[in-house]
Formats: structure tokens, sequence, C-alpha cells
């Protein structure tokens, strides 16, 4: 999809131009103000199309409302637009324009709706979706270049968590890591990372016939405002280990390194980017398989920071990963860790596919995280971090266990997570389980992969 900025977009001969009606207000276009019936009000969302006959320079014009102009927002605008390019690839258009009349700043969440909405997984199909190839859109300043990254860093989030675990390997990821420009980038191998410590994460690898890799990537920057590491969940297959799953459950476990996809497509923009801060890029990538070689339930396994597991339940092996890419992040001195997790089921229960669960060591800094995501239209909702739920994990013959009872699992894991962390450095933990991976279209996006967290996350790290 190429985005063409231009003076005006009035008169742009394209399939389809997009104009914005506010509700009792007239729009910017007299085909629209012609014809429209006074049934279409422009409440937001709704559309009316109409073909223009030659009457103008785009076959159609296609007006969205936008409800009450002093209502409007970044999820008004990103919502309606939704509504306005699904109509527009239902109508097979390969060049749309937008003619949005506000004073809001639009580009972002126009940019970010079109390129959602004309995603599709099709790599594998040997007839492809139809795709906008061409949008048009003026009046807009450095936010499109702001709209192409992030749209790009979602797109390579999104396929990654799409693919097949027989493409997503750890070694692919490595690989895909090791590829983008400016980063200083390190793939550590078993030996290394059994040199490092980091006995809880190849516990849960030694069961694959893919070998792990511990990606670290850093993106660096003259007198960084501060320094901060994202860790992706990055399981390129979680079967569940011997504690296998059933077969329903394994079905979408090729998207248990969502996380990892996300920070990777964070990464592979940030040199573009060149915010102010210095981002270190965490992923501990593995397998978690059932085998002759896999690690067991009532195995003790030691922690990079020397805490020892007594491991309750092979299934439970996120947080095994997590807490020696935690343990690593705290080493390298910076002031903040965000996790980003498919990490419990129990997450996915209690939110469903509208929210992501967080939770952290400093409340200030979840609420900044959670603030960043009303505004980019990426919902998370806070969970309880109460010493209850870490009573459940011990252990009577090592300091913990993997697992609590079965309520509150997301809360468990997020208590569990927290003994990886060092107090001094702030935390904040998303566990996306239940918004990476739709199981039918919501929002513009189409079923499978959804890129959760990029958008937050770019957005948290630009602001500085
Ligand atoms: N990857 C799963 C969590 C998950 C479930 C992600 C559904 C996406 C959709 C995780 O590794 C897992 O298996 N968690 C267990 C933990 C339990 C054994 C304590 C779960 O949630 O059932
Ligand atoms: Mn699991
Ligand atoms: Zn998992």
């Amino acid at each position: 999809m190429e985005i063409k900025i231009v003076d005006s977009t009035k008169d742009v001969s394209c399939d389809v131009l997009i104009v914005n009606k506010f509700e009792g207000e007239l729009t910017s276009n007299p085909l629209v103000n012609k014809y429209a019936p006074d049934t279409f009000k422009g409440k937001p969302g709704e559309i009316f199309l109409i073909h223009t006959r030659n009457e103008f320079p785009s076959t159609y014009v296609l007006a969205v409302g936008f409800g009450d102009e002093q209502k409007l927002d970044n999820n008004v605008i990103r919502e309606s637009i939704v509504k306005a390019v699904k109509k527009c690839l239902e109508l097979k258009a390969n060049s749309i324009a937008f003619d949005i009349d506000t004073n809001s700043a639009f580009g972002i969440p126009t940019l970010m709706a079109t390129s959602i909405v004309n995603y599709h997984f099709d790599k594998y199909k040997t007839k492809k979706e139809h795709r906008i190839s061409e949008v048009y859109i003026s009046n807009v300043t450095n936010d499109i270049k702001i709209a192409e990254y992030v749209s790009e860093a979602m797109k390579l989030a999104r396929n990654l968590a799409n693919e097949p675990a027989a493409f997503a390997t750890p070694s692919k990821l490595a690989e895909i890591a090791q590829g983008f420009e400016g980063l200083e980038t390190t793939v550590y191998e078993e030996e290394q990372i059994r040199e490092m410590g980091m006995g809880a994460y190849l516990a849960v690898a030694q069961g694959s016939a893919q070998p792990p890799k511990f990606i670290h990537m850093k993106y660096s920057c003259e007198n960084p405002k501060k320094r901060i590491a994202i860790i992706g969940k990055g399981l390129c297959f979680d079967s569940g280990g011997l504690d296998i799953k059933p077969a329903a459950s394994m079905l979408n476990m090729k998207d248990d390194m969502s996380g990892a996809a996300c920070v990777l497509g964070i990464m592979k923009v940030l040199n573009k980017i060149q915010p102010n801060i210095e981002v270190h890029g965490i992923i501990a990538a593995c397998e978690n398989m059932p085998s002759g070689n896999s690690y067991k339930p009532g195995d003790i396994v030691t922690a990079k920071n020397g805490k020892t597991i007594e491991v309750d339940n092979t299934d439970a092996e996120g947080r095994l990963t997590l807490a020696d890419a935690l343990c690593y992040a705290c080493e390298l001195g910076v002031d903040e860790v965000i996790d980003i997790a498919t990490l419990t089921g129990a997450c996915m229960v209690a939110l469903g596919s509208a929210a992501s669960g967080i939770m952290g060591n400093n409340d200030e800094f979840v609420k900044d995280i959670v603030k960043t995501g009303e505004y980019t239209g990426e919902k998370f909702w806070q969970l309880p971090m109460w010493q209850e739920y870490r009573d459940n994990m011990n252990s009577d013959v090592a300091d913990m266990k993997n697992t609590g009872t079965r309520y509150g699992g997301a809360s468990a894991a997020g208590m569990f997570l927290k003994e990886f962390v060092t107090d001094n450095v702030k935390w904040a933990h998303l566990d996306v389980a239940g918004t990476a991976f739709l199981d039918k279209p919501q929002k513009g996006f189409s079923k499978g992969a959804t890129g959760v967290g990029v958008r937050t996350l770019l957005s948290y790290i630009i602001s500085y």
C-alpha cells in the first residue's frame, strides 16, 4: 500500500473518494450533500455510497459518519474509517483518497485503520486477496511517516504470528533479528545460554528438536532520555510439553510467539524513527514439545537470579522463559522493562479479546501504558498483584512452583514473573493471550494475528 501526499484530494481521480460527515452538518462534497437521503445522519461509522457517473473525478464518493464533532477523538476516527475502508475492499477499489474535513489530527488514525483493514495473510494461498494499492491523503504533517512505520511494524508482527511454526522457528526469528539495520544484535546459542545460567528457559527448550535462540537487539541514540527493555514471549510452538494440550487448545499455539513478533516489529522500525530513548528488544525463543528429552513435572530448575522453581506443570512454560529474560533485562541497568506475552488462558477468560491484561510493580508506569493504549486503540485492563496469588505457588521442595491454583491464573503468572524483576526497575507485564490472535474478525482485523502491542509500545517509545 503506497501512501501519496497531495495538496488537495478533492479532485484526485481514483476509485473511491472518502469524505467525512459530522451529524447535522454538510460534508465537503457537493454530490453527497445533494444526493444523500435525510436518513443518512452521519452517526459514527454510518456510510453512504454514491456512484458519481462521471460527475466527479472519482468513480465513487463514500461518505462516512464521524458523529458529533465535539466528541470526535482518535477512536471514533479509526473505527469510522475502518467501516469505510472495508466498503472500499468490497468494491474492489485499487486507489482511494481521503478528503477529511476536521480540525482534529486525523492522519495517524486514518492511515492506521486503512493498513489494518488492508492486511491479509494470504502468502500460502494461490489466489490472493484483493488489496488497496494507493492511498491519497492531504493536510497532514509528519504523521504520515509515523503511520507508515507503525504499519510496517504491525505487518511484520502479524505475518510472523500468522506463520506456521514450521516457518517461524527460533532460528528464523534470530535470522530476522540479525537482518535489522542500525541495531546491535546478539544471538546467544544454547551453550552460551547455559553459561549465562538460564536454567528455567533451557528446561522448556530441551524437549524440542529446534535449538533455542536468545535474541538481544539494541537500539541506541546519543544522550538517551531513558533506557528501556521490551521482552516478547517467544514460544514458537506451545504443545504444552509432557502436560500436553488437548487438540483444540493446541490448534493456535503457533501464535505463542506473538509477544516476540511484536518486539521484532518494533525493533525493525526504530532506526528509521530514531526515538530519543535506548531500547533493548529481548526474546528467549524456543518450542515447548513432548519428547524423550523434555523437562518433566517435578523437575526443579534454577533461573538466572538463582531462584529455584519446581515444575508443577510443563504447560506453564512461558513464565519460565520470561523469568530468565527478565533477569537478563534487569542486569542491563535499564530504567524500565515491559514484557508482552500470550501468557495465560485465564487472562483470555477474564477479558476476552476486547482487552489485554496489564500488571506491574509501579502503578504510575502501568497507568502510563494504559493511557497510551486508550489513544492508540489498544485496551489494557489492570489486574491485581496480591500476595494471595503468590502464596498459592509456594513449593515444598523449591523456592516456588510454576503454577498456583486454577483460578486467578493471570495474576498468579504476574506474581511469578515479579520474582525475577529487580525492585529498582519499573516493570509492566502485558498478558495478550486473548488479544494477539482472533478467532473471528474484530474492529477491522481479520481472523488471526493482530500485532497487539505494536501500536501502544511504539507510541510509548516515540513519546520521549
Ligand atoms: N500459551 C499458553 C497460554 C494461552 C492460552 C495463550 C490460550 C493463548 C491462548 C500458556 O503457555 C499456557 O499454556 N498457560 C496455561 C497455564 C496453566 C498450565 C497454569 C493455561 O493458561 O492454561
Ligand atoms: Mn503453555
Ligand atoms: Zn505458552
